[in-house]
């Protein structure tokens, strides 16, 4: 096996090797890339583009979060994508077999804004967009073993929730959401971060449409009460380049300089992390 990944061209593209591709929870996979020279330039909340299968069919890759980094000796080595499958791309994936070579552009797009240790940061995840906060919080808790971290998690069901483990298993305190109750709350994810919600804690979000808008509801009432919190989401819009060439990925962006209040921008360079007020949420596509 290859012991290294190469890059094929000056920027991001590159080639790794599969070093891990197994079914974690009812049609999630995690995949495992080796590729020291992506896990040492990658940070949390960015992305990569993967092509699903070798050869032209499907033609487009397909976006997903870096999950977490693979280390030896210290040295990051290797990233992680936990995928669920949703169509012909997915499905592809779940066939890569360890010791192929696997294609892929990254890192990409902008990360999270992970301020400042005397925060208390709180994950908000709906669903598959639990994916980018394991390395989110390794990277936190790297960075200050004293920080207050919270990771709060929903799903459908409670096959549906993901990474509360693993992050857990970091020194996050870990509250769990399901929409029928089999496992913690029963409700939405955003009712557990009502009560947390203070001056001076820091908000990232990642999951569904429909929760970004109650999100972005709740977010706004609370700042209307007076408190003062910094709230950034990860948008999962389709992306069929992931770098700036189609615009099938575009966002509404509020902007005062435009007639009708915004103006379209691309979440996979402008993005796919925004301020929650950044992004006009009654003109958003619901289709997740
Ligand atoms: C920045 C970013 C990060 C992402 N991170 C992850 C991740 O870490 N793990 C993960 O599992 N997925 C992630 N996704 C979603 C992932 O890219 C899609 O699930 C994938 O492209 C679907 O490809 P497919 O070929 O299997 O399905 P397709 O055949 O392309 O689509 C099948 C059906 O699913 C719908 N669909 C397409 N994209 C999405 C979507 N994003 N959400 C819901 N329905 C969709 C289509 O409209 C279509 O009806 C991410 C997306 C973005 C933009
Ligand atoms: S995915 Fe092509 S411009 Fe964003």
């Amino acid at each position: 096996m290859n012991a290294t990944c190469s890059s094929t061209s000056s920027a991001q593209m590159r080639v790794g090797i599969v070093t891990g591709n197994v079914e974690v929870a009812p049609d999630c996979w995690r995949l495992e890339i080796r590729c020291p020279e992506f896990a040492r330039s990658a940070t949390p909340g960015q992305f990569l583009m993967l092509r699903c299968r070798q050869g032209l069919d499907p033609l487009l890759s397909r976006a997903f979060s870096i999950c977490d980094l693979i280390y030896e000796g210290g040295e990051p080595v290797g990233l992680v994508v936990l995928q669920v499958v949703i169509g012909v791309g997915t499905l592809a994936l779940t066939k890569r077999v360890v010791g192929e070579e696997i294609g892929f552009l990254g890192p990409l797009g902008n990360p999270y804004d992970l301020g400042t240790p005397d925060e208390h940061m709180i994950m908000v995840a709906g669903g598959i967009g639990a994916a980018p906060f394991l390395y989110v919080a390794r990277f936190l808790r790297a960075r200050s073993a004293e920080q207050r971290l919270t990771y709060l998690v929903g799903g459908r069901n409670k096959d549906f929730v993901y990474l509360a483990d693993e992050i857990a298993a970091l020194g996050c305190d870990v509250q769990i959401a399901t929409d029928d109750g089999s496992l913690g709350h029963q409700g939405y994810v955003t009712q557990l971060l009502d009560p947390l919600l203070a001056s001076g804690v820091r908000v990232l979000a990642c999951g569904p449409n429909p929760m970004f808008k109650s999100l972005a509801s709740l977010v706004e009432q609370k700042r209307a009460e007076g408190l003062e919190f910094a709230c950034q989401v990860s948008t999962e819009e389709s992306m069929p380049c992931g770098y700036g060439a189609c615009a099938g990925c575009v966002v509404p962006l509020r902007s005062d300089n435009h007639p009708d209040g915004f103006r379209y921008g691309k979440s996979c360079v402008e993005g796919p992390v925004f301020p929650v007020e950044a992004i006009r949420w009654d003109l958003i596509r619901s289709i997740h």
